[in-house]
């Protein structure tokens, strides 16, 4: 039904190895000629397990009812940019971000495997959804994070959860390395995105889009580089499959100071150099190293999409934008937008396109964020003229 092949040497790899023998990234193939495709693209969600036909699994899933988010027509950004602008809200997945859809099918895969103990190294919010997830299955969770640099409500959610949370003096790219390494020693099973078995539970994201439509674009943050290999991965099958008609232009976005792949793209390479000291608000995609840059970056070449990069600032200034359409995310999320608003400004958007942002987290993951940007409230007496003449001052 489906087998693990290296991107690098093609050869098939056993079903519970990470990365090839030649230290390539590995790949769900399937043979999409036999599979049987046992749903309809109707427009009804029905989440991640709709699509099961397509995910490599074998017991029944561990599942927490992820996917079936909401694709909104963004109206100011859309007259902001000159072209018709949805939101994926991936925000509204049950832990709160997209890493919901990979982890259903990575911790099933795990419980599959007959593991007991799954690991990761994450910014937050893979941690947060590894513990919901190893938390409904009953197996033990270990998170690696770098310590301070974690947004507080993706750290609760992976105590509260109960994983058992290592902080790192060093940035993610620092934890990621340490835990492959406690995997070769430790009977746990790795759930960060070199898994490949959890970039196929995030493919759903393409194939729930083209239950609507199929975009001229879509614009993804990147930070380790799994989500916008997935996404490709999944447009990619349904368009082997005859379900679509074309695959749309990935465009990956960047902070500015971690940001790897861009400069990769600008030279028109397939290899990275790794960023030392990434840097950005957008604590979620602080990533120097990008373990999945190579399958991004042919996702990106092979759709004829692009890499952008932008600001704090940008990032920011979109956060708000997309508040002000009803959308709320953390900074992370809004580098989708930021990026689309810097192509607009370019004039490399054409008038009649379709474009799809995906918006990978919720608001509430990073409330410290919010303060600084918005300022805490004033505090008054109860009494109406002091209420009243407050407001009349507020900003
Ligand atoms: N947006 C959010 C909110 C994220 O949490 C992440 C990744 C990304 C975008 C980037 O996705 O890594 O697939 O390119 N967060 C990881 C984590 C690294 O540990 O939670 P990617």
């Amino acid at each position: 039904m489906f087998k693990l092949r290296c991107i690098e040497c093609n050869e098939v790899n056993d079903e519970k190895n990470y990365t090839c023998r030649c230290g390539g990234l590995l790949e769900v193939v399937y043979d999409l000629e036999s599979i049987e495709i046992d749903f309809k693209l109707d427009g009804n969600l029905s989440g991640v397990w709709k699509y099961r036909s397509l995910l490599p699994v074998k017991i029944e899933p561990v599942t927490l009812k992820e996917g079936s988010t909401p694709l909104y027509k963004a109206e100011r950004i859309s007259k902001i940019v000159g072209a018709k602008v949805y939101v994926k809200h991936e925000g509204l997945n049950p832990s709160g971000s997209f890493k919901d859809r990979g982890m259903t099918v990575g911790v099933t895969k795990a419980i599959e495997f007959g593991k007991s103990a799954v690991v990761c190294a994450s910014t937050g919010n893979t941690s947060a959804s590894m513990a919901m997830y190893a938390a409904k299955a009953g197996i033990k969770a270990y998170v690696l994070l770098p310590a301070g640099k974690v947004a507080l409500g993706k750290l609760v959610q992976a105590l509260m959860h109960g994983a058992k949370v290592v902080g790192i003096r060093g940035n993610f790219d620092d934890a990621l390395k340490v835990v492959k390494k406690v995997c070769e020693v430790a009977d746990m099973y790795l759930l960060n995105s070199i898994n490949p078995y959890r970039l196929e539970g995030q493919k759903t994201i393409a194939y729930e889009i083209s239950e609507f439509l199929v975009p001229s674009r879509v614009f993804v943050p990147i930070g380790n580089a799994g989500n916008i290999s997935a996404i490709y991965k999944g447009f990619y099958e349904f368009k082997e499959l005859d379900l679509i008609d074309s695959i749309p232009r990935m465009v990956g976005v960047q902070a500015e100071k971690a940001a790897p792949i861009y400069k990769a793209f600008l030279e028109k390479k397939m290899e990275i150099e790794p960023i030392k000291n990434p840097e950005t608000v957008a604590t979620a995609i602080r990533i120097g190293n990008p373990a999945n840059a190579k399958k991004a970056l042919k996702a990106i070449y092979s759709s004829k999409g692009c890499v952008e990069v932008v600001s704090d600032d940008e990032i920011i200034d979109a956060q708000k934008l997309l508040a002000k359409e009803g959308i709320g995310v953390e900074p992370a999320s809004a580098a989708s937008v930021a990026g689309l608003i810097k192509l607009a400004e370019k004039g490399e958007i054409e008038k009649d396109e379709e474009i799809v942002c995906i918006a990978t987290g919720n608001l509430l993951k990073d409330p410290e964020i919010v303060l600084k940007i918005c300022g805490e409230p004033e505090i008054v007496e109860p009494s109406v003229e002091a209420v009243l003449s407050t407001i009349k001052n507020l900003k």
